[in-house]
């Protein structure tokens, strides 16, 4: 039976067609995905946090509406994706105790502060379009559910870009202080950015990465170091637009390679947050954890309809 379930998932596989849940599929390639959809489920709620600090001090109303709007985009997108998890197996509510007991990871970027209005709008400008290079080729990924959720969660994070770069451009044709604090913020926000994307695809920071065996499954249809380059050569025309300079003395164009060429990433600031150590890990934690504990009568709630209604049917 086990050479049956590899043989047909192989060929699946090398035909580019999609898994589906209904499919047999190795175990390992069940884990990566379980793994990878939570990580990126959790980022998706913990990441409401950092902007939902600016909801009540947004500077208009239309700014307000639009940042309650995107913040709900986001819990959105944690809920698709929970599905997709679920497909393959978990209770979401499992997946949620992994998070809360720091088992299950969510991305760097989220442990970073948002000290000024301007930093909403480099969260929309640099880590949802950090987001966005990322997830594009996840809509083609090998595995059905996923890249069905990953169709509509971009479309979304498009519109979320435009609204980063529309408040930045906004405070860069601002007074002297508002582009002072448009510059500040993405000075902030361009390394941890650049780090979104995660650890480099050789050297020692490679050894135990995923990224090979993802590609071979068609999980990642490109490495961390390609989507990386990509986005930053997609980034310096923007930056050059809004009239922002990138925190980077070493970024300059290679006709060469046909790329922008970069400066050296800190990679232990990355793994020092990984490991808990950034400046908001413990507030993100906590606040998600009394989030999860003042939601338990939704959930109670929720379960004693559902109760209702299949009582009510069996009738
Ligand atoms: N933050 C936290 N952890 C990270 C990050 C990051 N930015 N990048 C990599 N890692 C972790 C990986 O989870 C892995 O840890 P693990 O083995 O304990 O699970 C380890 O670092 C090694 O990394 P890789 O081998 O590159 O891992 P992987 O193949 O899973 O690739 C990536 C990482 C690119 C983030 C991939 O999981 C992915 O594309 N995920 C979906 C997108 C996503 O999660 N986005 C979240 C932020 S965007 C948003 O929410 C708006």
């Amino acid at each position: 039976h086990r050479e049956q379930v590899g043989s047909d998932f192989d060929a699946l596989i090398a035909a580019d067609q999609r898994i589906e849940p209904r499919d047999a599929m190795p175990d390992e390639y069940r884990q990566t995905l379980i793994r990878q959809i939570a990580q990126h489920a959790h980022s998706e709620i913990i990441g409401m946090q950092p902007e939902g600090n600016w909801i009540t001090r947004a500077p208009s109303l239309r700014r307000k509406a639009i940042l309650i709007a995107k913040v709900q985009d986001e819990a959105g997108h944690g809920l698709y994706l929970y599905s997709a998890a679920e497909t393959l197996g978990v209770d979401r509510a499992e997946l949620l105790d992994r998070l809360h007991e720091g088992k299950q990871k969510y991305s760097s970027i989220f442990n970073y502060p948002t000290l000024t209005w301007a930093d909403c709008g480099a969260i929309g400008w640099l880590v949802d379009g950090a987001a966005i290079m990322n997830q594009v080729p996840l809509c083609r990924c090998s595995y059905g559910p996923y890249a069905r959720a990953m169709i509509r969660v971009c479309k979304e994070e498009s519109f979320h870009q435009r609204q980063g770069f529309e408040i930045l451009w906004n405070l860069m044709r601002g007074t002297e202080a508002q582009q002072a604090m448009a510059q500040d913020a993405a000075d902030r926000w361009w390394w941890p950015a650049l780090m979104m994307f995660g650890p480099p695809d050789s050297g020692e920071a490679a050894k135990g990465g995923h990224t090979a065996q993802s590609m071979a499954w068609g999980i990642k249809r490109f490495s961390n170091d390609d989507l990386r380059q990509k986005f930053v050569d997609m980034m310096v025309p923007q930056a050059e637009k809004l009239g922002i300079v990138l925190p980077d003395p070493q970024l300059r164009w290679n006709a060469e390679r046909g790329h922008y060429d970069f400066g050296p990433i800190d990679w232990d600031e990355f793994w020092r947050v990984l490991r808990g150590d950034g400046a908001c890990n413990a507030e993100r934690i906590t606040q998600r954890r009394r989030a999860h504990e003042e939601g338990a009568w939704v959930r109670e709630a929720a379960n004693a309809h559902a109760a209702k209604q299949a009582a009510k049917q069996k009738e």
